[in-house]
């Protein structure tokens, strides 16, 4: 067999520039120690997210000088929206201007005050549009998830037990949805496989409940059951994703990622009620249907992006990448979420900085010390995203403290992939002299990760 290469060549590059420890010593001082603070020319790799982080093809790019800009029935939107059919069989498209305006306009329909939508984890964004109109969200992952060591193939899985017990909980009126996120982003990547999709679908069928997904790495999630589900070996991705979301109501979409678009989101379903409401808040909030937010040309490059990120070359490339990174820390030693996920190292904190007591934020800590190390830029998936509980205004300490090493698409190379791993490597040779961590300064209300403001504690 031989090895996997990039199904590609580079055909357009962008410097990047290095930069020395004092030089970064000064500048994350300056930024109070909060990584999305920093400029990005004070970043050599920029792992924070991969999402709208991605390089377009020169295909998407010449669909581009195609795109139809008028306001009404543009034909980029028939072409948007004959490629989310063809994917995920879904009737109806609202395109929206990212992920988060999908959940604001489908919310605004579905979500009720006291309504509680449960799921695998939601999403920061996913479980803010829900808090903030003072419904709640539980979390029905597999146990299995939160052990980091512990291999398992689907560790964005539901737990059926626990989802049962919050459909018998709660009178069915309160349960507008559970939400399943393909792949599930804040247990690591983590794929959800066709069975237990399936089986939500069945119990919810059940209950009277509507699934829905929220589906950024959608095609991610498919690679992986496509990898690791018994039958599904010989189908092509674009299969698994028609079956996938065949069991879904509808789903809403960030295109940042699996659209490998730089901007952009949407909203499909097959309920045309719903349809007709989400109408009024798209255009309230977004712009005309035929657009939600996004240029004639955003719309051209997006349904040539779906096309691509549903090819097998192009998403074994891309999952490899993340797993040779992935090996590597392994290898050496370094605590990560096991199996690696598909956009993503995560990091296991709690295992890498055992000195620095939990109130002292050890996944920041040491994202920030990855930073100061090699220029590199991760993200911090533990407390202080957790944010406060919204009645108790305690912090929240999640089961796992993460830095997340995001791997945007097609644009780094596996010489990158090397110096992020020698980094890291000198980092934990020196785990044992980081004791302490940080404490916050300022914060905001809610989603307070992206503009915290940190001294050290
Ligand atoms: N759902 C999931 C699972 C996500 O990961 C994100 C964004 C969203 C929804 C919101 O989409 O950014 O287009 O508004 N995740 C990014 C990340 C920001 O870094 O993981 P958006």
């Amino acid at each position: 067999k031989l090895p996997y290469a990039e199904p590609y060549r580079i055909k357009m590059v962008e410097p990047i520039r290095q930069s020395t420890k004092e030089e970064r010593e000064n500048w994350i001082s300056e930024a109070h120690y909060n990584l999305f603070n920093l400029e990005s020319d004070k970043v050599f790799i920029d792992l924070l997210t991969d999402s709208g982080t991605g390089a377009m093809s020169d295909r998407q790019w010449g669909a581009l000088m195609t795109g139809d800009e008028s306001y009404a029935g543009s034909r980029s939107f028939q072409e948007l929206y004959q490629s989310v059919n063809k994917i995920t069989g879904y009737r109806y498209l609202l395109p929206t201007h990212q992920g988060r305006a999908a959940e604001n306009v489908l919310f605004s329909v579905l979500v009720k005050d006291g309504d509680i939508v449960p799921g695998n984890s939601h999403f920061d964004t996913t479980k803010g549009h829900i808090e903030f109109r003072k419904a709640h969200a539980i979390d029905c992952t597999i146990d299995e998830a939160f052990d980091t060591e512990l291999i398992h193939p689907f560790k964005g899985n539901i737990d059926l037990v626990k989802l049962e017990k919050v459909y018998q909980t709660y009178p069915k009126e309160k349960i507008p949805f559970c939400l399943i996120t393909i792949t599930c982003n804040t247990s690591g990547g983590q794929p959800v496989s066709l069975e237990n999709i399936k089986a939500v679908r069945d119990l919810s069928n059940k209950y009277g409940i509507p699934v829905y997904f929220d589906s950024a790495r959608f095609a991610e999630n498919a690679y992986f059951i496509k990898q690791r589900e018994d039958g599904q070996q010989n189908r092509t991705i674009k299969e698994i994703c028609k079956e996938i979301f065949s069991y879904g109501d509808g789903m809403t979409m960030s295109s940042k990622k699996d659209g490998l678009v730089n901007i952009g989101g949407f909203i499909a379903l097959n309920n045309e009620e719903i349809f007709r409401k989400a109408s009024n808040f798209t255009i309230i909030y977004e712009g005309f249907i035929t657009y939600g937010g996004l240029s004639g040309r955003d719309m051209a490059a997006l349904a040539v992006g779906l096309d691509e990120a549903t090819e097998f070359g192009y998403l074994e490339s891309r999952i490899s990448q993340v797993e040779y990174l992935g090996n590597q820390l392994i290898e050496m030693g370094i605590p990560v979420q096991r199996p690696i996920g598909g956009h993503a190292v995560f990091v296991d904190a709690l295992k890498f900085l055992p000195n620095v007591k939990r109130e002292e934020f050890p996944a920041q800590t040491l994202a920030v010390e990855i930073y100061k190390e090699a220029g590199i830029r991760g993200v911090e998936i533990g407390a202080i995203l957790a944010d406060r509980d919204p009645e108790t205004r305690e912090n929240r300490y999640p089961k796992t403290e993460f830095v997340r090493l995001a791997i945007p698409r097609r644009t780094y190379t596996n010489n990158h992939m090397d110096y992020i791993a020698a980094a890291l490597k000198n980092v934990f040779d020196r785990r044992n002299e980081i004791s302490s961590g940080y404490k916050i300064s300022w914060e905001s209300e809610i989603m307070r990760h992206f503009t915290v403001k940190l001294d050290k504690a």
